[in-house]
């Protein structure tokens, strides 16, 4: 190297540094120590050396936060630890009974917590290694996560490189892993949402939607105009923590250049914590982002480790979960959406209120009963509430009716969309428009196959459906796959950027999995669970199509409603007709299926006494999908007895048989 190359490396290191100070002061700490300008310069001055030297850009420049290609569909990453859930407590007691929980099974008086603001995002896994960001995985269903490195980049409060005094004080191995929430503050969503209000997309509910949705967008350079933010709270080394106190991992990522919330809280016992929780649920406004409640998690790792986890959660902690925020507000109207499936919803158009950082303007009233048992009539003052990502809802009228200023509400006898007619089958609380051909259950059918839980075509909101249905663009969910950019640049408001990008998540959306595919369809009471039950158990779409009635009840937790609404589903000539239309198209009709566990293969059970968890029909219906039989009385035969609350004499006759008698819990253990 010459002395001015030499010269210029220095100086190009210098500036990197200097800026990843700054950043770290700005965008993490939040007190910054020079202007914006001045903070510009220096980046302007870094681009400009780069531009001449291009040989001399590393990944790690602060210039190549958004240097990433746009993602070409999903890669699906394993996490090396699963990211686990939390159990809820919504009471003093539950935590107190989570507390004696722990102190029981440690054998100790009391334990020591820390509080943490239960941020409301989405949970992410960065991996360094040598102290540069290497990967980001989203958490997925927990084992498996979505790669999204290249957004996560762009996330300015999440370093790409760690200070190398800071790593070398943190003796950390090479590689380590650091848990934490995507965010988006309050303020940066209502930016969103104003913005995408001008461009005619639609809108995100809540920050947590908003910040779910942008980490896993396929356009870096979009998401970088998201202004996203990470809190770390977790730290992993060679799949374990590698402090002695859930404090010290805290500071740790802390002292490492992380944002880290810094609203904690070290409580000596579970009052301290419970009194942490009250008093941050009457200051939760005070933040410039969302939180759905207080995380309790024991200090001590060896106690963590000690406690371990269920299938779903860790035993060592716990979210406390903020009870939904209410507000008085008045009943302007009340209008009448219809669903997917026909289903007539009455809808009250609120006097708009502002509710925990959103204005609520509609809420939800279900069905005609619902209006009845709670009496509301319109001109009413009403008690709302919205909890977490729940629509908001009517929790009851505030006063007396007042006749001459409210009128009642009466179910409309024709459709209000197509002025079909409206019927109301016996035993049904919904009132349904039964025109096959309604616009208005066709543009539902289209959103809720679009839906980010469903197919994801992000792009393919409200506004664009209603023009592409209007236009006759869209008449079937298969028509989708047909669009083109000459089609859609005709559009208002739609330019061939946009029309490229929506093109591209739909080419993307044929490879989703067959789980997504059949919550799609939108198959009456198939929900997303049902759904990924139906794929693991059929492993494919026509097998799932061809299945009798009775065969699909046979499945555990589908039950005889769901059996006969699958069943009529792929019965009727029109679906059969799209599903094959998007078998043309190209879209996963199979996956492979999930080996079900045999675990309880050959094991004979005799239940007994009152189960808590289970009813002893869904009992005996695991046990069966486990490969296990239940049988009425005891004998030598039986492998085990299964004791509930008041067992009756075959508890002793087990024991005069010398077969074992086993808790609930333990068959759970045994079914897992
Ligand atoms: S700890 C194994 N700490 O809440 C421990 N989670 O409801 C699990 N979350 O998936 C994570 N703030 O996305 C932890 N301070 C915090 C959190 C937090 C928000 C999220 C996280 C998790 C979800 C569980």
């Amino acid at each position: 190297m010459s002395h001015t190359e030499k010269n210029l490396q220095q100086e190009i290191d210098e500036l990197r540094e200097r800026i990843r100070h700054h950043e770290h002061r700005y965008f993490v700490l939040d007190s910054p120590e020079i202007s914006d300008a001045e903070f510009d310069s220096l980046m302007q001055r870094l681009r400009d050396l780069e531009e001449l030297n291009p040989s001399l850009i590393t990944p790690q420049s602060p210039t190549q936060r958004v240097g990433g290609k746009p993602r070409e569909g999903v890669s699906q990453v394993s996490h090396s630890v699963p990211l686990l859930s939390l159990d809820n407590a919504y009471t003093d007691g539950e935590l107190r009974e989570f507390d004696r929980r722990v102190r029981e099974s440690s054998g100790r008086e009391t334990v020591d917590y820390v509080a943490e603001m239960k941020l409301d995002g989405m949970s992410m896994s960065v991996i360094y290694q040598n102290g540069m960001l290497l990967r980001a995985v989203t958490r997925g269903d927990g084992t498996i996560g979505e790669d999204v490195t290249e957004n996560a980049r762009t996330i300015r409060s999440l370093p790409l490189s760690l200070a190398p005094s800071a790593r070398e004080a943190a003796k950390l191995p090479d590689r380590f892993e650091v848990r934490g929430e995507v965010i988006l503050e309050k303020n940066g969503f209502e930016r969103l949402n104003r913005e995408r209000e001008q461009q005619g997309l639609s809108q995100f509910a809540n920050p947590r939607n908003a910040a779910a949705g942008s980490i896993r967008m396929l356009e870096p350079s979009i998401v970088a105009g998201r202004r996203l933010d990470y809190y770390a709270y977790a730290l992993l080394a060679n799949g374990r923590v590698p402090l002695a106190e859930h404090r010290q991992v805290l500071e740790m990522l802390a002292d490492l250049g992380f944002k880290v919330n810094r609203n904690w809280r070290q409580c000596r016992d579970i009052e301290e914590a419970i009194a942490f929780c009250h008093e941050w649920e009457s200051k939760r406004e005070t933040l410039p982002h969302e939180i759905d409640g207080v995380v309790l998690k024991v200090n001590p790792v060896a106690l963590q480790e000690e406690l371990g986890a269920t299938a779903k959660a860790p035993r060592w902690a716990i979210a406390y979960k903020f009870a939904a925020r209410q507000a008085a507000t008045t009943v302007r109207d009340i209008q009448v959406h219809v669903g997917r499936t026909g289903a007539l919803t009455p809808v009250a158009i609120l006097e708009p209120v502002p509710l925990g950082g959103v204005t609520v303007s509609r809420a939800t009233l279900h069905n005609e009963d619902e209006i009845r048992r709670l009496g509301i009539r319109v001109g009413d003052r009403v008690l709302v509430e919205r909890g977490g990502d729940v629509i908001p809802k009517v929790v009851r009228v505030l006063h007396d009716p007042e006749p001459e200023s409210t009128r009642e509400f009466v179910m409309p006898a024709q459709c209000p969309v197509c002025d079909g007619i409206v019927a109301r089958e016996e035993g049904e609380a919904a009132s349904r428009c039964v025109n096959v051909n309604c616009p208005a259950q066709l543009k539902e059918s289209l959103l809720h196959f679009a839906a980010r839980k469903a197919m994801d075509i992000d792009g393919l909101g409200e506004v664009l459906v209603e023009q592409l249905v209007d236009k006759g663009l869209l008449r079937s969910v298969a028509d989708i796959y047909k669009l083109s950019e000459p089609t859609l640049v005709e559009l208002e408001r739609m330019g061939e950027k946009s029309a490229q990008n929506l093109l591209q998540e739909i080419a993307a959306s044929k490879s989703r999995s067959l789980e997504r595919l059949i919550f799609a369809l939108g198959i009456r009471f198939v929900g997303e669970r049902t759904a990924t039950i139906l794929a693991d158990h059929f492993g494919s779409l026509d097998e799932l199509a061809k299945a009798p009635a009775e065969d699909l009840e046979t499945i555990f937790e589908v039950g005889p409603k769901v059996a006969a609404s699958i069943y009529h589903y792929f019965r009727e000539p029109r679906n059969m007709e799209l599903m094959e239309r998007l078998r043309k198209e190209g879209l996963r009709f199979t996956q492979e299926r999930k080996a079900r566990s045999a675990s309880l293969a050959g094991k004979t059970f005799v239940l007994t006494g009152t189960l808590e968890r289970w009813s002893r029909e869904e009992a005996k219906k695991r046990i069966e999908q486990a490969g296990g039989r239940v049988t009425a009385s005891v004998s030598k035969k039986t492998h085990y007895v299964v004791a509930g609350a008041d067992p009756g004499s075959k508890i002793d006759k087990a024991k005069s048989l010398g077969v074992p008698v086993i808790s609930e819990q333990k068959l759970e253990a045994l079914l897992q």
